[in-house]
């Protein structure tokens, strides 16, 4: 039995039937068990932008963990250029919810973690950290460590350390959520700018309506947990975009109105219903590290 499909080869990405039950024992308690992804099915093509949306806890940043690898579906399976993926790797670079950033380690140093670990000479590694540096705007900033820089910076530095080892895909999840408004829109620009520069496939978790149709080709709307795709709406503006430009056509307010009723069927969790964030803060660079540290290997 082989690892490839045949019938979708073509795709970067495809996630047949992802379904994920996590199993939790308390003292005194009974066994239980919860669903939180039931199913899901999608395909991303090369070089595409897809964005994901969905309800709060419904499963989003579960399913972004399984994408990279870090943990296991229940059932179904990811490949990846045809092949089924088995646990992380340095072809897929991944921005964490919240910075994830190594707080003992220098913008530079941060930038330089991947190449490390691929055993990339000092000299190249200088060159290439320089390189994202200078695309996302911290010139000057190099020596600074995480602490020293606003928020907007952070996200600039995790964006510029998933770039540095070259993945051939990225996964965000929720990467802007944490700045201001109108860093986002800032960040937004130079995020699809870079991406038009690299050609990089893209999956990006976002709870903007604005920012998923802003930025992707394909918006995939997720129901509410355990969530499945409710719908893959295709975003055909034109390229390329620019918030000034796109944020004020017709076009984009329609596309925007057609997520917003997808998502708007779905009934807002009640209080109390399990809303935990799988990464906060320490966790997040712990799961970064995880990766990279495993991808090495
Ligand atoms: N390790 C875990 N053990 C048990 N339950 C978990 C675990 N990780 C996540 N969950 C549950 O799975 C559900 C989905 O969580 P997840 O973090 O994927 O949601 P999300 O869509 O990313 O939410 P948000 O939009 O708030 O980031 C939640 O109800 C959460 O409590
Ligand atoms: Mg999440």
């Amino acid at each position: 039995m082989g690892t490839a499909i045949n019938a979708d080869a073509g795709y970067k990405i495809l996630a047949r039937n992802i379904s994920r039950v996590f199993r939790s024992k308390r003292a005194g308690e009974k066994r239980k068990e919860f669903k939180a992804i039931d199913s899901i099915n999608i395909q991303v093509r090369d070089g595409e932008f897809v964005t994901i949306v969905g309800p709060s806890g419904c499963g989003k940043s579960t399913f972004l963990d399984i994408l990279a690898g870090l943990s296991d579906p229940t059932s179904g399976a990811i490949y990846i250029d045809g092949e089924k993926i088995t646990g992380p790797s340095l072809d897929r670079g991944i921005v964490m919810q919240g910075y994830a950033l190594f707080p003992w380690r220098t913008v530079r140093q941060n930038i330089e973690y991947g190449l490390e670990i691929k055993k990339v000479p000092k000299r190249e590694r200088r060159e290439v950290s320089a390189r994202f540096i200078e695309l996302v705007g911290l010139t000057g900033f190099e020596d600074h460590f995480p602490h020293e820089l606003s928020g907007g910076m952070k996200q600039r530095v995790a964006l510029a350390r998933a770039l540095a080892y070259d993945p051939e895909v990225l996964l965000m999840d929720e990467p802007f959520a944490a700045v201001d408004a109108q860093t986002r829109e800032i960040l937004q620009d130079e995020l699809l700018s870079i991406w038009e520069k690299t050609g990089k496939t893209i999956v990006f978790i976002t709870h903007s309506i604005e920012e998923a149709v802003f930025l992707a080709d394909t918006v995939v709307v997720l129901s509410q947990g355990p969530c499945t795709v409710k719908a893959a709406v295709p975003v055909e503006l034109p390229r390329p975009r620019r918030i000034r430009d796109t944020r004020n056509s017709i076009d984009f307010s329609r596309i925007s109105g057609e997520v917003w009723n997808l998502l708007h069927g779905i009934e807002i969790p009640a209080v109390g219903t399990g809303l935990v964030p799988v990464y906060g803060g320490a966790a997040n660079f712990e799961a970064e590290k995880r990766n990279l540290d495993s991808a090495a290997l």
